[in-house]
């Protein structure tokens, strides 16, 4: 079993950015917790982190050709706007979760909406990074 977890812009800069709302740990520390809830399932795990929309859609594209089963995706900003992550995510068919650590349903009216949302098995928002633990065990199963 083989997943892959793709982050969206500004999550590299976790811990720094607006940690009221996504809190105090780093992006590194968010890999490590996805690591280590990997090896404890016996799972590869890999990563993907991008400011730049095509180097996701790439990324997306890639995990075809490397025949990865499952996708985690928190898009990030690209959630609300981004045709081109849904028709990569449609082009794979690769089974998709989408995360996101805050809940985009109580905040910004332009948050609530999903471009991804249809073509994804799960949505799982507004629970920090035990989300992103969720939604690899929702594709585990
Ligand atoms: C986010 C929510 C998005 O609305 C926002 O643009 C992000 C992060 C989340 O994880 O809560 O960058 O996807």
């Amino acid at each position: 079993m083989k997943l892959l977890v793709i982050n969206g812009p500004n999550l590299n800069m976790l811990g720094i950015r607006e940690p009221d709302i996504y809190g105090k740990q780093t992006y590194e520390a968010l890999l490590e917790l996805i690591g280590n809830h990997a090896a404890a399932r016996g799972v590869e795990v890999s990563f993907f982190q991008s400011n730049h929309e095509g180097a996701i859609v790439d990324a997306i594209q890639q995990a075809y050709f490397d025949k990865v089963d499952g996708i985690v995706i928190n898009p990030a900003a690209y959630t609300h706007t981004s045709v081109a992550i849904l028709d990569a995510l449609k082009a794979v068919a690769i089974p998709t979760v989408e995360v996101h650590i805050s809940d985009i349903n109580s905040r910004d009216e332009f948050r609530k909406h999903s471009y991804i949302s249809p073509v994804c098995v799960a949505t799982i928002c507004g629970k920090g990074f035990n989300g992103y633990l969720e939604a690899m065990d929702l594709l585990l199963k």
